[in-house]
């Protein structure tokens, strides 16, 4: 008599294991990317940002970030995003409680949008590593003075002790896609001639200010993060060479862990999360005016395409894997069982998903409970409408017909590639 195949047990594999970042342990490998909710009003959180995050937790993760918080008035780009400021610890503070009663851990994505910021919502130009015209945002932008960066990278240090207050359990610095850290490392976005442009050495400086201000306020129980480029997404940019020698820097200033990503908002914004934008969509949210002309007319040109498959940074990340020891966090493209243990079998320390859990908050669960894929299909509505919506997956709305044959042709291309 042959013996019956024994069930896999689904909540066995590398994915349930705890994994230790730092101070930090997570009581599995996942990790709810920064993927910005637009949860917030007057720059505050809302109860629907505390839902939506109790609900990530409730639905299995290891830890859940909230995404995109600027470090001071400057950086921010909308008034749906969030501003660290003492008057919101409060109600950050009932967000990781939820989070914390559904086991899971918190962090919170700190940054600064530089030349993405909006005049109106910074209250002032915008400002970056040098002056110029930024065509994607578009605004005129003004290149910092060398004497303006300490407290710029002071701002850092003062949003993660908010974040500390507000029972944090880890911060995430966006040193990536093109905000204002990757704009002094880009030679894209940085032609400054004094200590902090030219050389990567130089470039790098203002981002070594902000990691060393990080780790001095997340002193020894808070887990730092850092979010960075693999590659910029075009020839004038940071290719893989330089991202390395960055890492190795954030490696030798003692952050506890680094995600692997790449893309730049104003350049290549779709080389961060892959597929097409769904331009109807994107530009249907937008208020009337030149602006929304704009993007339905030339959408195409300012965010064109760029093919999705499964796992799109692996062959990129491992080659971050051979050159660094610190743990490092994989990210892009994951919606399956297989690939995520796949991943994580090739000695990345946890898994970061941002589209799988806007589709399905629960789908960690539903990953132990033995299902393989989870039902996004990368038609990327929750994109196009972030920039004026609160976050939401089209699956679980009911949309104009023209959105809808927008997305049912966005899918049907997404399932011939696969
Ligand atoms: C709606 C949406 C908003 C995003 N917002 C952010 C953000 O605020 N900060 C960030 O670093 N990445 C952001 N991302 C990128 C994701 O964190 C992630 O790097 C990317 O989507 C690839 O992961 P995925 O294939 O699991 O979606 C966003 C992605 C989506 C889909
Ligand atoms: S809107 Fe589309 S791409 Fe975004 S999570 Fe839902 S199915 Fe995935």
């Amino acid at each position: 008599m042959t013996e019956p195949t024994p069930t896999p047990d689904a909540s066995s594999g590398l994915l349930f294991t705890p994994v230790t970042l730092g101070p930090l342990t997570l009581r599995n490998r996942s990790i709810r990317s920064a993927a910005f909710e637009g949860m917030c009003q007057g720059n505050a959180p809302t109860p629907m940002l505390r839902d939506y995050h109790a609900s990530v937790a409730r639905g299995g993760i290891g830890m859940t970030t909230l995404a995109y918080a600027a470090v001071c008035r400057s950086g921010l780009s909308f008034p749906h995003q969030l501003w660290m400021r003492p008057e919101v610890v409060p109600a950050l503070r009932e967000i990781t409680d939820e989070i914390h009663r559904a086991g899971a851990k918190a962090s919170i994505q700190l940054g600064h949008c530089g030349n993405m910021s909006k005049p109106a919502m910074a209250g002032c130009t915008p400002v970056s590593a040098s002056t110029g015209f930024n065509l994607y945002s578009p605004t005129f932008v003004r290149g910092l003075r060398a004497g303006e960066l300490p407290a710029l990278a002071r701002s850092f240090g003062e949003a993660v002790r908010m974040a500390r207050d507000a029972g944090f359990d880890a911060v995430e610095i966006h040193a990536g896609h093109g905000y204002l850290i990757s704009q002094f490392l880009s030679p894209y976005t940085n032609h400054r001639r004094d200590a902090y442009g030219g050389t990567l050495e130089n470039r790098m400086r203002f981002m070594q200010m902000c990691i060393e201000n990080t780790l001095e306020a997340a002193g020894s129980d808070l887990a730092v993060l850092v979010k960075i480029n693999m590659h910029d997404g075009f020839s004038s940019g940071m290719q893989t060479a330089d991202c390395l020698r960055v890492a190795s820097e954030l490696e030798r200033l003692g952050a506890h862990a680094l995600v692997l990503s790449a893309g730049f908002v104003s350049r290549a914004p779709m080389e961060v999360m892959r597929g097409s934008m769904p331009i109807r969509s994107m530009s249907y949210y937008m208020k009337r005016g030149l602006f929304r002309f704009f993007a339905r007319h030339f959408g195409r040109i300012l965010v064109p395409d760029r093919p999705f498959c499964e796992g799109y940074f692996l062959d990129e990340a491992l080659q971050f894997r051979r050159a660094l020891r610190l743990p490092l966090v994989y990210v892009g493209g994951l919606v399956s069982r297989s690939k995520i243990e796949e991943v994580l079998g090739c000695g990345f320390e946890a898994v970061q998903m941002a589209r799988a859990l806007i589709c399905e908050p629960d789908f960690i669960n539903r990953l132990r409970q033995g299902e393989e894929r989870c039902a996004c299909t990368h038609a990327n509505y929750c994109i196009a409408r972030m920039y004026s919506q609160e976050m939401a997956c089209h699956r679980h709305c009911t949309l104009p017909p023209a959105l809808q044959r927008e997305l049912e042709r966005a899918e049907r291309k997404e399932a011939g590639r696969r």
